[in-house]
């Protein structure tokens, strides 16, 4: 039987145990025989791994998480640590992987895609294979599906998790509205995403924010401090109680400077005499149980997967699984990584700009 290992990587997101339920169920229905790899790539480099029976994968469809672990894995950065990977595969009998993961998860499958001849030769130099292993393992298939709250990859309109975060998000920003708008405060929510803005942006549409700050859209002045008091000052004046401004983790100034959420805080209490409030909400965007969406995607990208390992040659560039227009769609992960990196940010901003505009004609700057 052709053993497939999975392993889900980087941040958790939710949809990621659906995803790892899919394809293991998909294997079982091949004929294949999946194996969870635990912690990530650390679980590659300790060589920590288990086969999956269909029954060990009931119930996951709702769970937030990963029930088979993550890890930011700092030794599968290093050649050392992706040689020893490779020989735990080899060791193991598998030939195929399906990585859950980020960016940065995704770029290092790609890695190892690009490196897995040299790594088996350098394997069989140092006897850590023979002859025969080196033959059989000549080709490593990688699939990757993109797990990531971020929404930050390119060449899909959406990676399992980001949905669920969003809807955290709201919810969490409904319940400051309204203590916000009883104290007659101004609230700066600070939310996750890294270098990525679709969360913060997404969030501001659902909120109607009154003010935003994401990193693929700087200030473009200077003084963006007075441009930001004077609009909130003319809410104030017009007799809006409460002011809710969204900062994304990674905003920037022009400059390139970090905007900090605590920054915008202190100026909206000494400008505009704000009683002003930072509330980051951090990992809760992560945890939870993933909405709809997030099952959808994990369980129909987790099938495909498994499509695409059977469908594989040699000659195949490792896929990425997508979803474009509402259909899934297969990349070469490699195109898919080179241009996040070119890109920086999946998302299309304008129409976002657009309806933020609904809120207040003078909104858009
Ligand atoms: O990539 C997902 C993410 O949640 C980012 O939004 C955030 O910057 C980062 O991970 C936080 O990482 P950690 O959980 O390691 O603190």
């Amino acid at each position: 039987k052709r053993r497939i290992g999975i392993l889900t990587s980087g941040g958790d997101s939710q949809g990621m145990n659906a995803a790892v339920r899919a394809v293991v169920r998909m294997a079982h229905v091949k004929g294949l025989d999946p194996w969870a790899i635990y912690d990530g790539y650390q679980g590659l480099v300790d060589n920590v791994m288990r086969p999956l029976a269909w029954a060990d994968v009931q119930g996951l469809l709702r769970l937030g998480g990963t029930v088979i672990g993550t890890a930011r894995c700092l030794a599968f950065r290093e050649r050392a640590g992706r040689l020893t990977a490779a020989q735990h595969l080899v060791e193991n009998g598998i030939d195929a992987l399906v990585v859950i993961g980020g960016d940065g998860s995704l770029t290092g499958a790609d890695r190892l895609r690009a490196e897995w001849g040299s790594l088996l030769d350098e394997l069989l130099a140092t006897n850590r294979i023979d002859q025969v292993q080196r033959a059989t393992y000549a080709h490593l298939n990688i699939v990757g599906l993109v797990g990531s709250i971020d929404n930050d990859m390119s060449s899909t309109d959406m990676t399992i998790g980001c949905v669920s975060a969003l809807h955290r998000i709201c919810e969490a920003v409904d319940a400051i509205e309204a203590t916000a708008l009883s104290h007659g405060r101004a609230f700066v929510v600070e939310v996750m995403g890294r270098h990525c803005g679709w969360l913060a942006l997404t969030a501001a549409l659902a909120s109607a924010a009154d003010w935003l700050f994401v990193p693929e859209r700087p200030p473009l002045v200077d003084n963006w401090e007075e441009e930001m008091c004077a609009h909130l000052k003319k809410l104030k004046d017009r007799g809006q109680k409460k002011i809710l401004v969204i900062v994304s983790e990674g905003a920037i100034d022009k400059n390139l400077k970090p905007i900090k959420s605590e920054y915008v805080r202190d100026l909206l209490a000494a400008k505009l005499k704000f009683d002003a409030r930072v509330t980051t909400l951090g990992h809760v965007q992560r945890g939870g149980s993933p909405c709809f969406y997030d099952r959808y995607l994990g369980t129909v990208q987790g099938v495909r997967a498994v499509d695409e390992i059977l469908r594989a040659t040699p000659e195949t560039p490792s896929p990425m699984i997508g979803i474009s227009n509402n259909k899934i769609t297969v990349e070469p992960l490699v195109q898919a990584v080179t241009l996040t990196h070119a890109v920086s940010t999946a998302i299309d901003a304008k129409d976002f700009a657009r309806a933020m505009e609904l809120r207040d004609p003078e909104f858009a700057t």
